[in-house]
């Protein structure tokens, strides 16, 4: 079936690659990737190496932080505002990712404000929903990440609504090589496409990409983005070379 959304690819580097390696992946990869009216590309890289990445990234290659604060300046030892990633060229950040939310005290509250802070600094944000195994096994899975989107949208106008992105991950999925079935990740997202027409209305909801993200290799990528509500893909460990990332792009491509 013919999707009407644009597919995106984002990478995820979390703490990975240095300068020359991020350099090296950028030459690799400018040249291979399609045009932006078939598929977004996006790298999310550390905070250190996003300048240099933006200087060399080709017009198919959007960069993208991983988290920022929600203030502008201030008393905030090691964190970095969306004034500052906005005036360093990128265009994506990514928000709420569960290591965030596990690791680093990230709430659905922080979360809300963040998504807040980006649009005002015109940064699309990738705001990531995803349940443990444990809610799974008990059956709260629908029931969790609604809560998690309703929460994440608290006062988002209609038209920034469309600015977003959202990343259903089970968390679960990440980093463990446990995928979850193209099924099981379409009952998620077309779940999440319902609560985004509940609290706003169906034409957006038909817009809103919503990606799978958890274990995502070039193996199971198309079985996933068949399925009719799943728009692309945030990628942990298959992004990381240039390599396994074009394929990733490519199958977004043909399934779109
Ligand atoms: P993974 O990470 O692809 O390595 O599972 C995904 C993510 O954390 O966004």
């Amino acid at each position: 079936m013919k999707k009407t959304r644009i597919p995106v690819i984002a990478g995820n580097w979390k703490m990975n690659k240095v300068r020359d390696e991020a350099l090296q992946f950028i030459y690799s990869v400018n040249q291979e990737l399609p045009s932006p009216n078939k598929v977004e590309t996006v790298i999310c890289a550390s905070d250190v190496l996003l300048r240099c990445m933006v200087k060399r990234q080709g017009e198919n290659l959007k960069i993208g932080a991983q988290n920022m604060h929600f203030k502008e300046f201030g008393a905030f030892t090691g964190e970095t505002s969306p004034k500052l990633l906005e005036t360093t060229g990128v265009s994506y950040v990514i928000i709420g990712h569960s290591e965030r939310r596990q690791m680093f005290g990230e709430t659905d509250e922080s979360v809300n404000k963040k998504i807040h802070a980006a649009l005002k600094y015109e940064l699309k944000p990738i705001v990531c929903v995803g349940e443990t195994l444990e809610l799974r096994e008990k059956g709260l899975t629908n029931v969790w990440v609604k809560t998690q989107v309703e929460k994440a949208f608290e006062n988002i106008s209609l038209d920034d609504v469309k600015q977003i992105i959202i990343a259903y991950e089970p968390i679960w999925a990440i980093g463990t090589g446990k995928t979850a079935t193209p099924e099981q990740a379409e009952q998620t997202i077309s779940l999440i496409r319902d609560v985004v027409k509940e609290l706003y209305n169906e034409e957006v909801a038909d817009q809103v990409r919503i990606l799978y993200g958890g274990s995502v290799t070039p193996n199971n990528i198309d079985d996933l983005l068949k399925q009719s509500n799943i728009d692309g893909a945030l990628v942990g460990g298959a992004s990381l070379e240039a390599a396994s990332f074009l394929k990733l792009v490519d199958s977004a491509v043909k399934n779109s």
